[in-house]
C-alpha cells in the first residue's frame, strides 16, 4: 500500500504513525475570541454558526439558501417493485432560480409493509449510476436497497453529476449555472458543495412526500460522496443523522495529522472540489483555524456515524476515530455521553453509543453490505 500510494501523481503519503507532525487542533469548545462553551445554549447561539462559517470560508464554500421555485414530477411509480414489497418512484425535482432550471432524478422505493410516513436513508450516488438501478436488474452492494426495504425503511439516491459533474472543468454545468456569483467568489462552493446543496432540496421534495418522514431523513455518503454528507447534515438541520463512510481528507479525518491524502494533495488533484480559499491551506495545515472534528461536532446531537476500511490508509482510519471522539465532547453538551475508549476499535468491531457510532471494517476503500448492515443497526437504535 505504502509505495503504490506513495507514488499517486508524485506526492508522498505518509503512513507512518511516528511521523505525523506535532499539532494543535483548534478547541471545539472555546468561541473565536476564547470564550468558553459551557452549555448548549452558548453553542448553538455562538460556536456553532462561528464553525459553520469558518467552514464555508475556508472549505467548502457558502451555499445558497435561496431559490424561486421546486416542482417535481413522477416519473415512474410502481407499486409492485422488488416482487411486491416496496412502491418504486422515479421522480424529477425541478428547482428554478433566475429561471435556469436543475433537475435531481430521485430513485425511490417506500416499503410496502410499513405505515407511512417512513425515515429514509438517502445516499448521494458518486459511482456509477448502475449502483441506483431502478429497475433491480443491477444489483449493488453500494446501494443495497432490497435489504434496507426489509428492514422498513425507505430508500433513495441521487446522483452527483445532476448537481455538479464530478470534472475539473464540467462541474460549473449543474447548480452553479443557477448561482454563477458562486463561481467568481473565494468562498463560492464548487463540487462538494453542490453536492450538499442536491441532498437538501431532495430532502425539501422530501417535505412534500406523504410517504416519507422528513424528520427522520439519513444522509449517507462514501468518500467524497461521505464528504459531502457531513457537509449537508452540518448545515442543514433538518437531517436527523448523518453516515459518513471512507470520507478521509477533508471529511471525516483529521487534517492536522498529514496521514495518508494532504489538503495540497486533495486541492490539486481535485481543484473543483472546494473553495477557491482551501487552497490557502496547501501544505499550511497549522494555519487552518478549523480542523474536521469541528464539522462532526456541527451535526450534534443528530447522531453520527463514521466508518474506515482497514486497508484505506489512504482516509486515515487513526485520525477519522480521533475525529470523531473530539466531536462527542459536543455532544456533552447535550447530556449524551459517548465515553469513547482512547484508541480506535479493532477491525470489525463497531463502537455504536447513543450519539456517535464508528466502524472500521476489514478490507478495502469501498461502500458494503456490512457498512450498510450496521447503519442499519445504528439508526434503528436510534429511532428506539
Ligand atoms: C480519491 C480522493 C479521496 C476520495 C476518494 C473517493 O482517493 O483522494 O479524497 O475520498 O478518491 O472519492 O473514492
Amino acid at each position: 500500500i505504502l509505495i503504490k500510494a506513495q507514488a499517486q501523481n508524485g506526492f508522498q503519503a505518509n503512513y507512518d504513525e511516528a511521523k505525523v507532525p506535532a499539532y494543535t487542533l483548534p478547541d471545539i469548545l472555546k468561541t473565536t475570541t476564547n470564550q468558553p462553551v459551557q452549555n448548549k445554549k452558548t453553542w448553538e447561539k455562538v460556536r456553532r454558526p462561528e464553525i459553520i462559517r469558518l467552514f464555508e470560508e475556508n472549505v467548502y464554500g457558502q451555499t445558497p439558501k435561496s431559490y424561486d421555485r421546486l416542482t417535481y414530477t413522477v416519473k415512474n411509480e410502481n407499486a409492485q417493485a422488488m416482487g411486491g414489497k416496496a412502491t418504486l418512484k422515479e421522480v424529477a425535482i425541478e428547482v428554478v432560480k433566475n429561471n435556469k432550471p436543475l433537475t435531481i432524478n430521485l430513485v425511490l422505493f417506500v416499503p410496502n409493509q410499513k405505515k407511512s410516513p417512513v425515515p429514509v436513508f438517502l445516499l448521494i450516488n458518486n459511482r456509477g449510476k448502475d449502483n441506483m438501478d431502478p429497475t433491480r436488474a443491477q444489483k449493488s452492494d453500494f446501494w443495497p436497497a432490497e435489504m434496507v426495504i426489509d428492514s422498513g425503511y425507505a430508500v433513495a439516491a441521487f446522483h452527483v453529476s445532476d448537481l455538479a459533474p464530478d470534472d475539473t472543468t464540467k462541474y460549473v454545468n449543474g447548480v452553479l449555472q443557477l448561482y454563477p456569483e458562486q463561481l467568481t467568489a473565494n468562498d463560492g462552493m464548487k463540487a462538494i458543495g453542490a453536492w450538499a446543496w442536491g441532498a437538501s432540496r431532495v430532502l425539501d421534495y422530501f417535505e412534500k412526500d406523504k410517504a416519507i418522514d422528513a424528520k427522520k431523513v439519513m444522509v449517507v455518503g462514501h468518500s467524497r460522496g461521505g464528504k459531502a454528507s457531513l457537509w449537508a447534515a452540518a448545515e442543514d438541520q433538518r437531517f436527523a443523522m448523518c453516515f459518513t463512510n471512507c470520507s478521509g481528507n477533508t471529511g471525516a479525518a483529521l487534517s492536522h495529522r498529514r496521514f495518508g491524502e494532504t489538503i495540497r494533495r486533495i486541492n490539486t488533484v481535485f481543484p473543483h472540489w472546494f473553495a477557491k480559499n482551501y487552497k490557502k491551506y496547501n501544505d499550511n495545515e497549522a494555519a487552518l483555524p478549523l480542523d474536521q472534528h469541528m464539522l462532526l461536532a456541527a451535526i450534534a446531537p443528530r447522531p453520527l456515524y463514521a466508518t474506515n476500511a482497514s486497508k484505506d490508509l489512504w482516509a486515515d482510519p487513526t485520525g477519522t476515530y480521533l475525529s470523531v471522539k473530539l466531536a462527542s465532547k459536543v455532544y456533552e453538551l447535550y447530556g449524551i455521553k459517548a465515553n469513547l475508549p482512547a484508541n480506535p476499535p479493532g477491525i470489525n468491531q463497531p463502537i455504536m453509543t447513543s450519539s456517535v457510532g464508528y466502524h472500521n471494517r476489514e478490507g478495502e476503500h469501498n461502500l458494503t453490505a456490512y457498512d450498510w448492515s450496521n447503519f442499519i443497526k445504528f439508526a434503528t437504535d436510534q429511532f428506539k
